[in-house]
């Protein structure tokens, strides 16, 4: 989905730019190579920007959790 029209952004360069570090609105457009122009986009970006940011900051609570079932022997999940 297209959340800018002036610089054709979509929503995975959003998720893709917070993957890299992304934490602010101008790191999104600065990851590619553009920046904000009319402006009109700058509340929705704002808005996937803290999605995308508390869906990575519990991201490693997941695999964390998921590497813990991994080592837990099956005995244990049946007994
Ligand atoms: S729609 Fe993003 S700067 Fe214009």
């Amino acid at each position: 989905m297209i959340i800018c029209s002036c610089n054709s952004l979509t929503h995975k360069d959003v998720e893709h730019a917070v993957e890299y570090g992304a934490t602010h609105p101008r790191d999104i457009y600065a990851a590619r190579g553009c920046k904000a122009k009319c402006g009109n986009c700058v509340p929705g970006v704002v808005c996937m920007l803290r999605e995308a940011l508390v869906k990575k900051s519990q991201t490693p609570a997941l695999f964390s959790h998921l590497s813990n079932c991994a080592e837990t022997p099956a005995t244990a999940l049946t007994a």
